[in-house]
C-alpha cells in the first residue's frame, strides 16, 4: 500500500485531489459525454442506418448496457483512486484475483489515444466553421454553396491539418494545467447554452423544415433496415456518446467523494446526453428532407444542414457563430477526457509532470491525426477493410474496443469484485443495487457478447 493511502479501500483518497462538489463531478462527466458524438456523429449514423429502428436499438443500449457500464466505471474509479490501469491492477489484487486486469485499462488508454486522433480533426473542422460562420459565408447560402464550402475545406489537407493542430494545442493546454481547473466553469455555462441554441434551431426546423417527415424518420422503426452490423454500430454509438468503455469515466470517478450517489449521477448524465442527441436529430432531419438532401451522406451531414438552416434564419450569422463556438467547446471538454487516462498513466508510471505527459501524449495523438486528415483528401481512395483510415479507426475503436472494454469492465465489477465492495460504493443493497447487479452480471455482458458474435457472423442470422 502506498504511504498516502489508507488500508481501508473505502477511505482511500485520490492521488490528484477531489471534485469540489457532487455538481462538479456531474458537470465534468457531462462535459465529457456531450460532444461531437451527440451533434455530429449521432445524426449521421442514424441517417446511414435507416432511422427509427437504429434509434430505438441505440436507446435500448444506453439503458441496458450503457448505464451499468457507466456505474461500474465510476465505482471502480472511486474505489481505486488511481489511473484506470493502476486501479484495475489494485482492485484485482485486492480481490485476490489477477492484476492482469490492468490490461483492460491499457486497452482503454490506447482506445482514447486512437479516438482522439480523429476526434481532434473533427473538432478542428468545427473550429474552422466558427470563422466561416463569423464572416457570413453561410448567409443566404443554398445547398450548392454550403456543399462546396464543405468540399473545399475537406479537400485541403493543409487546412484540415491546420485546424486539427490548433484544436490539439488547445486540448494539450488544458490537460497540462490539470482537469479540475476551469473545466467546471466551462461546462456549467456551455451545456445550458448549447441546449438553448439547439432549441432555437428546433424552432427553425419546426417552422421551415419538413418536421413531420423528420420525426417519422427518427422514430418510426423500419426493422427491415436493421442488420447485426447496424446493431453493433448502435451499441458502439451508445458507448461513444456516454464516454464509456475506455476508463475516461473511471478516471473522473477517482476524484469523486464518498457521499456522492453513483446511480444518481450516472442517470443525470445519461439523460442529459441522450436529450441532446435526440434534439440534434430533431433539428437536422427536417432540414435534410426540406432541402432534398440524402440522410446517408455520412460525416459531413451536420456541416451541411446546420449552415443551411443558419443561412436562412434571421440573425443567422450571429447564431451560427455562437453555435459553432459552443460545439467547439463541447468537443474540447470531451477531448480532454479522452486524453486524461493516458496522461494520468504516464504521470504515475514514468513519474513525469502533468505538463510533460500532456505534451508527449498530445504530440503522439497529433501525428496520428494526420491519418484522418488525409482520409478526406489525398488518401480518400486508399481504402481497405471498412473504408478509409478514418472509417477503420472509427470502426475499430467505437464498435470493437469500447464495447469490449465495457464487457470486461462489467464482468470485473459484477463478477470479480465482491458483493460488499460494490454494494458499499452503490449505496447499499437496495433495489437499485439489485437491478445494477443483474444488468452488470448477466444482461450487459451477454448482450454485448451476443451482438459481437452476431456481427462477426459466428452465430447464424435468424432472418
Ligand atoms: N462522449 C464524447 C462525445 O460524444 C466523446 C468522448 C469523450 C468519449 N470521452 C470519451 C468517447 C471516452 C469514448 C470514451 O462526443
Amino acid at each position: 500500500m502506498l504511504s498516502n493511502q489508507s488500508a481501508d479501500p473505502a477511505k482511500r483518497s485520490s492521488l490528484h485531489g477531489h471534485w469540489s462538489s457532487r455538481m462538479a463531478f456531474i458537470l465534468a462527466v457531462t462535459g465529457s459525454a456531450v460532444g461531437l458524438g451527440n451533434i455530429w456523429r449521432f445524426p449521421y449514423v442514424v441517417g446511414e442506418n435507416g432511422g427509427g429502428a437504429f434509434v430505438l436499438v441505440y436507446l435500448a443500449c444506453v439503458i441496458v448496457v450503457g448505464m451499468p457500464v457507466m456505474m461500474s466505471e465510476i465505482l471502480m474509479g472511486r474505489r481505486g483512486r488511481r489511473n484506470p490501469i493502476a486501479t484495475m491492477a489494485l482492485l484485482g489484487s485486492e480481490e485476490g484475483k489477477s492484476t492482469r486486469w490492468s490490461l483492460v485499462g491499457a486497452m482503454g488508454v490506447l482506445a482514447g489515444v486512437l479516438i482522439l486522433s480523429y476526434y481532434a480533426v473533427v473538432g478542428g473542422w468545427t473550429l474552422a466553421y466558427v470563422f466561416k460562420s463569423g464572416v457570413g459565408a453561410f448567409a443566404n447560402a443554398g445547398v450548392a454553396v454550403v456543399t462546396s464550402i464543405r468540399d473545399d475545406f475537406l479537400g485541403s489537407w493543409v487546412n484540415l491539418g491546420l485546424y486539427h493542430t490548433i484544436f490539439m494545442g488547445l486540448t494539450i493546454f488544458v490537460v497540462a494545467r490539470g482537469v479540475e481547473r476551469g473545466l467546471e466553469q466551462a461546462v456549467r455555462f456551455m451545456v445550458p447554452a448549447l441546449l438553448l441554441l439547439m432549441v432555437v434551431l428546433l424552432g427553425y426546423s419546426i417552422t421551415s423544415g419538413h418536421f413531420a417527415e423528420g420525426v417519422a424518420f427518427l422514430f418510426t422503426p423500419d426493422w427491415s433496415k436493421l442488420t447485426w452490423d447496424t446493431v453493433l454500430t448502435a451499441m458502439g454509438q451508445a458507448f461513444f456518446t456516454l464516454s464509456i468503455g475506455m476508463g475516461a469515466v473511471m478516471a473522473y470517478g477517482a476524484f469523486l467523494s464518498e457521499e456522492t450517489s453513483i446511480p444518481g449521477s450516472a442517470t443525470v448524465v445519461a439523460m442529459a446526453d441522450t436529450a441532446i442527441a435526440l434534439l440534434a436529430g430533431l433539428v437536422i432531419f427536417p432540414i435534410v428532407f426540406a432541402n432534398g438532401l440524402d440522410p446517408a451522406v455520412g460525416p459531413g451531414l451536420v456541416f451541411v444542414t446546420l449552415p443551411l438552416a443558419f443561412g436562412q434564419m434571421p440573425g443567422g450569422v450571429f447564431f451560427a457563430t455562437i453555435f459553432f463556438v459552443l460545439l467547439t467547446f463541447a468537443a474540447w471538454t470531451s477531448a480532454i477526457s479522452l486524453m486524461e487516462p493516458a496522461v494520468a498513466w504516464i504521470m504515475e508510471h514514468f513519474s513525469k509532470s502533468r505538463a510533460q505527459a500532456a505534451v508527449m501524449i498530445g504530440g503522439l495523438i497529433w501525428v496520428l491525426g494526420f491519418g484522418t486528415v488525409l482520409s478526406f483528401n489525398v488518401l480518400a481512395d486508399f481504402t481497405f477493410w471498412r473504408g478509409t483510415i478514418f472509417d477503420n479507426l472509427d470502426h475499430l475503436t467505437l464498435n470493437i474496443m469500447l464495447p469490449l472494454g465495457g464487457l470486461l469492465i462489467v464482468v470485473f465489477a459484477g463478477w470479480v469484485m465482491c458483493r460488499n465492495a460494490t454494494a458499499e460504493e452503490l449505496g447499499g443493497a437496495g433495489l437499485i443495487y439489485k437491478l445494477w447487479r443483474v444488468l452488470a452480471r448477466y444482461v450487459a455482458p451477454i448482450g454485448i457478447l451476443f451482438v459481437f458474435l452476431k456481427a462477426i457472423g459466428i452465430l447464424p442470422e435468424l432472418s
